[in-house]
């Protein structure tokens, strides 16, 4: 893929990762990644804005191959995928000055050889001029770690976003083409790395809200042209109140569980909440984070494996404190043998979750009818719970 220009003297410089299937050894990525990078050739200097991953710098270099100078390395965010090629560029063009605010310093110098003298630190709200065009950098904590920042072409009206409004999906495309398949993928992405910083997040849209942003190009995923949509999803994921939602991940081993599994979600259809049921054992654990963001109760279903729970869901329940989802409830169900202490280490491994527990239901062997008929109860307390407190959809 070539460079390609996203307006007069602004050019899209980035690697599309078309194979790429795991993110930080964690996260699926079904669809692959990009890694954009943009230039803004600006009438007196000019400025790169964040590289690419370090695998993929040779496709980064080639883009770069007719241009004579780099006047400023903007570095939004010191996460390699964005900041590990920054050496190479400034190897190639040993007059770029990096720019990144104070917090970015300091990270990028320990986790890359790059002397304190090459950097500028920008204050939140700092312009930058290159002559025609002006950059003013906007400090947007947690958008992904501490440290990150967005950049406002003021002259174009672009937004700079980096991982902010970003998505997971390789593709030829410069520009947001399929805005179901986008929302999704954007979902995912959010759900994966902000989730846990949402009340951060929404100061920082506010932070947005004066500028007139007309595109908004993330270093992850295709160029919005019409930005007011993915603004508006970022609103719902850290403001709203959560759905009439319970995500459901359960893992069976002889078929117990899942017979309380599948007669909760029967209950709790029947009564007007919805379900989103994964089994552990299969499930893309993207597509749960996707359905924890929406989520009003959290229902883990588990059996009792050598006394405690299974790993596969101990797994799930210190994924799910580490995301801190906003579901307002949870509960456990399952079924064990002969005894343990199942829902004491569960209840221990999510002190993240601001959740009431809700009444576990543990039968012993295959559910009997009083069990069936605590599922039943629990399934009432649910619906309840969430026409109470009017959760939407
Ligand atoms: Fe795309 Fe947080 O790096």
């Amino acid at each position: 893929m070539h460079k390609r220009q996203v307006k007069e003297k602004v050019y899209w410089m980035g690697a599309v990762d078309w194979d790429r299937r795991l993110f930080d050894s964690l996260i699926p990525l079904p669809d692959g990644t990009t890694y954009n990078a943009y230039l803004i050739e600006g009438s007196e200097k000019t400025a790169l804005l964040d590289t690419v991953d370090p695998p993929m710098v040779d496709v980064l270099m080639a883009h770069l191959e007719n241009t004579s100078r780099i006047d400023f390395i903007i570095s939004h965010h010191a996460e390699q995928d964005h900041s590990g090629s920054i050496g190479t560029v400034v190897e190639r063009f040993p007059e770029a000055k990096v720019v990144v605010t104070p917090r970015a310093k300091t990270m990028l110098m320990d986790l890359l050889p790059i002397p304190q003298d090459k950097f500028i630190t920008v204050a939140d709200g700092e312009s930058l001029s290159l002559g025609d065009k002006t950059l003013t950098f906007i400090h947007t904590p947690w958008v992904h770690w501490p440290e990150t920042m967005v950049s406002y072409l003021a002259e174009d009206k672009i937004l700079f976003s980096c991982d902010f409004f970003g998505s997971h999906i390789a593709s030829s495309d410069l520009y947001v083409f399929d805005q179901g398949r986008v929302y999704e993928a954007a979902k995912r992405y959010f759900a994966e790395i902000m989730m846990p910083f949402r009340s951060v997040i929404e100061k920082n849209l506010e932070k947005l809200k004066p500028y007139d942003i007309q595109m908004i190009a993330p270093s992850h995923g295709q160029i919005y042209q019409e930005p007011a949509w993915i603004v508006e999803a970022y609103q719902d994921w850290v403001s709203n109140p959560p759905h009439n939602l319970v995500t459901f991940p359960f893992v069976s081993m002889h078929g117990s569980t899942r017979k309380m599994v599948d007669h909760l979600v029967h209950s709790l259809a029947r009564q007007g909440v919805r379900v989103e049921l994964f089994n552990l054992a299969v499930t893309d654990m993207g597509k749960l984070a996707i359905s924890l963001v929406d989520a009003g109760t959290i229902v883990l279903g588990v059996p009792t494996v050598l006394a405690g729970p299974h790993p596969l869901a101990a797994y799930c329940a210190f994924l799910a404190n580490a995301l801190r989802p906003k579901a307002q409830h949870l509960s456990i169900v399952g079924s064990y043998g002969w005894g343990g202490k199942t829902v004491e280490i569960l209840a221990g491994m999510i002190p993240n979750l601001k959740v009431e527990v809700l009444e576990p239901v543990l039968c012993k062997g295959v559910p009997t009818d009083q069990d069936l008929a605590a599922l039943d109860r629990l399934a009432d307390s649910i619906a309840q719970k969430h026409r109470e407190k009017a959760f939407h959809k």
